[in-house]
């Protein structure tokens, strides 16, 4: 071969490759499609309004009220919600003293007054209030709130509804059960 047909091979071979490449650079100019900054799709879940803490922090105000709430109540479901009391309570006539008191026949009894039992300060000092259904919904419903000082480690119950059916369960615990007060 020549170094004429040399050239010429070398030239296509050349231009072949300029023309391949031009048109990579080219597509690149025409068809450019910026990268995304980050791969794949973002998925947003909203986080769901009123749960857990936020919710538990700002119990909505009562809209019924507590004779209202207890004229509908469920004292099967109230049952199912002394559980959380359980721990420390025992509802049975003639029951032990827990880590709390007994609470049979609580309702209408004096705070702090069940034989036996070593009540805190806060709680002995009220022992001329009897416990009506509005006296353990509020102490149900923060027990450091409304008694500060009480020995009661215990959250509270936030629901209205199972507030409600707890009392409705404690109505229960008594020979002569107390009436609901008029809604
Ligand atoms: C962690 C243990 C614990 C749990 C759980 C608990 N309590 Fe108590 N409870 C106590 C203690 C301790 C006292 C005594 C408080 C004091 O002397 O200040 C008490 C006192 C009470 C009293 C006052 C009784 C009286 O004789 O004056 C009532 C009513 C009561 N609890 C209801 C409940 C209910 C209803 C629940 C469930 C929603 C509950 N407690 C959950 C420990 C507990």
């Amino acid at each position: 071969m020549d170094s004429f047909e040399f050239n010429k091979i070398a030239g296509a071979v050349l231009g072949t490759a300029l023309v391949v490449f031009g048109l990579n650079e080219l597509s690149k100019i025409i068809y450019h499609a910026p990268e995304p900054e980050k791969q794949g799709f973002a998925i947003e879940v909203a986080e769901a309004a009123g749960s857990g803490e936020a919710a538990a922090a700002t119990p909505a105000a009562p809209a019924e009220s507590l004779g209202a709430m207890l004229a509908s109540a469920d004292a099967a479901k109230g049952q199912t919600v002394f559980k959380a009391c359980a721990a420390c309570h025992d509802g049975s006539k003639g029951g032990p003293n827990k880590v709390g008191p007994n609470l049979w026949g609580v309702v209408g009894r004096m705070h702090g007054s069940h034989e036996g039992f070593a009540y805190s300060d806060a709680m002995a000092a009220l022992k001329d209030k009897p416990w009506t259904y509005e006296a353990l919904n509020e102490f149900i419903t923060n027990p450091k709130a409304a008694i500060p000082g009480t020995k009661m480690a215990f959250g509270g119950i936030k629901k209205d509804a199972d507030r409600a059916n707890l009392l409705a369960y404690l109505q229960t615990l008594s020979d002569s059960p107390v009436p609901f007060p008029a809604p």
